[in-house]
């Protein structure tokens, strides 16, 4: 089979994006620095992800496990936040890019929540990619969140102990965007780190040993073109039967 012969591209692509500190370090640089150079290959990648036509597009930006790090990295990395996500609002226009978040607003410094807020707000008419920030993200925290939503809700047809996947999957953080089809991780470590847990469930996983921050256009093609020949079961059977 060819590389592109397979099925079409992911409608929704999620990224560990790690490795910033092993990259800095390789350079003899500081961790932050790192995360500097993390934050332009995150650019490079939503816009080669929007010309490829990807329809969605989640970044795991901070984990709620994340906080655990310095003083001085967390600020670093909120810093970036806040210094570059209101500027790039002519680029999501330029690129129809709408901006979602998912995490949990409310454990965000209130100025970096505004701020998406902000960026959701004025970015909801686009219609291209949706590019989903994970920030303050994490899998069993947005359980915990949509489990405490259906509860206040206090319906799901026929009562909540009657609950379904559906009346869970509703009150998730953003109840309207398809599920992965593919999450990728830079920097080789083989794990989920927290990352889409409920959403994940038969997402296709892709392992890069490069470093976030050398991520190209040509490594999200790499990606795509091997998800593109993956065998899809969701615990059925092959289509050829096999
Ligand atoms: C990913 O890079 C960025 C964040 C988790 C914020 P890391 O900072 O985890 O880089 P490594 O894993 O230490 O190399
Ligand atoms: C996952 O990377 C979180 C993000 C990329 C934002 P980590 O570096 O935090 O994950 P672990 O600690 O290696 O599992
Ligand atoms: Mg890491």
């Amino acid at each position: 089979m060819g590389a592109f012969s397979g099925r079409g591209i992911p409608r929704h692509v999620g990224i560990i994006m790690d490795g910033n500190g092993r990259w800095a370090k390789r350079h003899g640089m500081a961790r932050t620095q790192g995360h500097l150079e993390g934050l332009k290959a995150a650019k490079r990648i939503v816009k080669a992800a929007s010309d490829m036509g990807i329809g969605y597009l989640t970044l795991y930006v901070f984990s709620t496990e994340n906080w655990k790090r310095t003083a001085a990295e967390v600020g670093f990395i909120m810093g970036l936040v806040r210094q570059y996500l209101r500027g790039e609002m002519d680029f999501c226009r330029e690129n129809h890019i709408r901006v979602r978040h998912a995490g949990d607003a409310a454990g965000l410094p209130e100025d970096i929540a505004a701020e998406i807020a902000e960026t959701v707000e004025d970015t909801k008419e686009f219609g291209g990619m949706q590019v989903i920030l994970a920030l303050n993200y994490g899998g069993r925290d947005e359980l915990v969140r949509a489990v405490r939503r259906l509860v206040a809700k206090g319906a799901a047809d026929g009562g909540l102990l009657n609950a379904a996947e559906e009346d869970i999957a509703a009150c998730l953080d953003n109840p309207d965007i398809p599920d992965p089809d593919l999450i990728i991780r830079s920097a080789g470590e083989y794990r989920m780190s927290n990352f889409l847990l409920w959403e994940g469930a038969y997402a296709e996983l892709y392992v890069s040993a490069k470093l976030w921050p050398e991520w190209t256009d040509a490594d999200l093609a790499a990606a795509v073109g091997e998800y593109r020949n993956r065998d899809r079961r969701y615990g059925g059977i092959a289509a050829n039967g096999e």
